[in-house]
């Protein structure tokens, strides 16, 4: 199965075909994956092999970590009915922590709506959870979630970091619903599937850069 590929991707880009990503051998031009990676937000309800799932966390684990630390866990969330758990009581948890202000009622309009499934019904979910004190653990982790992220577009499939699982997730009850040890702290959860269709480019800002020297 093929994504649907954007007119600039159709001219240049080879989407992984599934023989390739069975064999491990999808390759992508690094700039394709850095510049083409779009957060999906809509998925084919086609669960992503095992196999798939554990080449994108060999890819993730390849990141750089402080002291070579790597103190990094992954758990992979498959159970639709926990997701939906998850994702209800994350816009409860977060309701409470909204202030004031145009983000925060932005926010508010869509976690109170009933039909709004922070996890955008994805069939899987992978969290990195940080496992250790060091200093650097939630960088460590953020780049193992983008090494992940670029690895699942070359791999055909789409991602989105969900920052609204991370607040619920990281209580002592999201802690236990997902069976993580409470010293672990829940840093990248990562939904994961194949996208319905391919998202528009996300503008960026020009880069604030001071040249000095
Ligand atoms: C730390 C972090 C938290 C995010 N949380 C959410 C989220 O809860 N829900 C969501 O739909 N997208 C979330 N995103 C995705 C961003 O909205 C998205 O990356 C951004 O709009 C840029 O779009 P692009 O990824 O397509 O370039 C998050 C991204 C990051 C890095």
């Amino acid at each position: 199965m093929q994504i649907k590929a954007s007119r600039r991707e159709e001219t240049n880009l080879a989407i992984a075909n599934e023989e390739d990503i069975r064999r491990g051998s999808h390759a992508m031009e690094l700039r394709e994956a850095v510049y083409g990676r779009r957060a999906v937000r809509a998925y084919d309800s086609d669960p992503v092999d095992d196999g798939l799932l554990r080449q994108l966390i060999d890819a993730a684990i390849q990141a750089p970590s402080a002291v070579n630390q790597q103190p990094w866990s992954f758990t992979v969330l498959r159970n639709q009915a926990l997701l939906d758990r998850i994702s209800r009581e994350s816009k409860g948890y977060m309701l409470g922590t909204l202030s004031a202000g145009p983000t925060g009622d932005h926010f508010r309009k869509l976690l109170s709506d009933p039909n709004f499934q922070i996890f955008y019904h994805a069939p899987v979910l992978v969290l990195i959870s940080a496992v250790s004190e060091s200093p650097w653990a939630v960088e460590d982790c953020s780049l193992a979630a983008e090494n992940l992220m670029l690895s699942a577009y070359a791999a055909g499939l789409g991602t989105c970091w969900i920052g609204f699982a991370q607040k619920w997730l990281a209580t002592p009850q999201g802690k236990d619903a997902i069976g993580i040890p409470p010293a672990h702290l829940p840093v990248a959860p990562i939904i994961v599937g194949r996208p319905k269709t391919a998202p528009a480019p996300v503008p960026r800002k020009e880069p604030d850069i001071r040249w000095l020297g």
